[in-house]
């Protein structure tokens, strides 16, 4: 298996997105909990990898997103985590959710998700707001990371939008907890689906936090092209939200924020699914083919046949299961590679993307 864990991963070359399974924050270290498990740094998620957590906490934080709390089954410290990270919630029924870390990167004693109830999704949001309730137990991976923080910057603006608070808002505690510089600007539909505001005003940073109404009064409303229009020496911007607050932010920051000044997660994949053609794909360690019919993904097609790539996000947006090609030229149909990655044509995502030729070689 040739899955890359550790890289830097973007949808284009002008906006990069560093992915990072561990990292040494000074307070532990995933890289150390991993080693202390057996396990090896950069791995991806699989079954010996599972915690099994207790939620402590559930609540309503605004309309339509469901506060949870995640603790240790015997009440011990969790494995670290950064700013920016997320762990997987593995639900009834083999479904598989991500969902990032919003609370301080300094705290051991739990995990902190926000939920957004998503009307169009697949159920697990569903799941988790009407059948996860306080005193269950639940899987997670450990934590990881694809949406690092520069710790080191002179100042960072924090953009987020809805529910792309939740890595935000773990980036604003670590950004105050250092002392660093920052403007954080949170943009929502309404205050009804505004969470964790008060956790927010409370805080530390609350003098660096701007809220943000669509249906508020004109002069409260987000400019991104007025926020976006002078950069300070060394800035970086981070960014989450839905795909349309992404790409309005990219879209503005365009002009004058270079490449790797600009971070951004997606939460979703809305690449379109269609033009499906049949193609081979061959494992270059042992030579066998597989067909991969349209609308049957590589990992699908291997995984029937004993052959596993790890996979989280199975969207494209994670990076986790990005595999060597040896030959033949991919259909790119994520949101983690370069346009120089997809250009060199050696490396592709199997959990969604496909081939634009007869055959792929995959090194596996
Ligand atoms: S599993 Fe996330 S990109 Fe493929």
């Amino acid at each position: 298996m040739a899955a890359i864990a550790t890289g830097d991963i973007s949808r284009t070359d002008e906006y990069p997105v560093k992915i990072c399974f561990v990292s040494l924050p000074g307070i532990g270290g995933v890289t150390m909990a991993l080693r202390a498990a057996g396990l090896q740094p950069g791995a991806a998620p699989g079954q010996a990898q599972r915690l099994r957590l207790h939620v402590a906490g559930k609540r309503r934080a605004a309309e339509g997103i469901a506060a949870f709390d995640l603790v240790a089954e015997d009440g011990g410290e969790l494995p670290a985590f950064i700013a920016g990270s997320h762990i997987d919630v593995y639900l009834a029924g083999g479904l598989t959710r991500q969902y990032s870390l919003r609370n301080n990167p300094a705290e051991r004693h739990r995990y902190c998700i926000g939920v957004l109830r998503e009307v169009a999704g697949r159920g697990g949001s569903a799941h988790m707001h009407d059948h996860l309730k306080v005193g269950d137990t639940i899987e997670t991976s450990l934590p990881r990371n694809a949406f690092a923080l520069e710790e080191n910057a002179p100042f960072s603006l924090l953009l987020a939008g809805g529910i792309g608070i939740t890595p935000i808002l773990s980036m604003a505690h670590r950004l105050s907890a250092l002392g660093r510089d920052f403007a954080f600007h949170y943009s929502a539909r309404s205050a009804e689906r505004m969470a964790f505001r008060n956790e927010m005003e409370a805080s530390a940073f609350a003098d660096k936090v701007h809220f943000h109404l669509d249906d508020g009064p004109a002069g409260q409303k987000l400019s991104l092209a007025n926020l976006l229009a002078h950069r300070p020496v060394g800035a970086q911007l981070y960014a989450c939200g839905p795909g349309g607050f992404l790409d309005a932010v990219i879209g503005s920051a365009k002009v004058l924020w270079p490449s790797e000044a600009v971070h951004r997660e997606y939460f979703a994949n809305a690449t379109p699914t269609t033009g499906d053609r049949p193609f081979r794909v061959t494992l270059a360690g042992d030579g066998r083919s597989f067909d991969i019919a349209p609308g049957r993904s590589i990992v699908e097609v291997l995984g029937e046949n004993g052959i596993e790539i790890q996979v989280s996000c199975e969207q494209g947006i994670c990076g986790t299961c990005v595999t060597r090609v040896i030959s033949g030229v991919p259909d790119h149909r994520d949101l983690v590679l370069t346009d120089r990655q997809r250009a060199a044509g050696d490396r592709m995502t199997p959990c969604c993307s496909r081939a634009l030729t007869d055959e792929l070689v995959l090194e596996l």
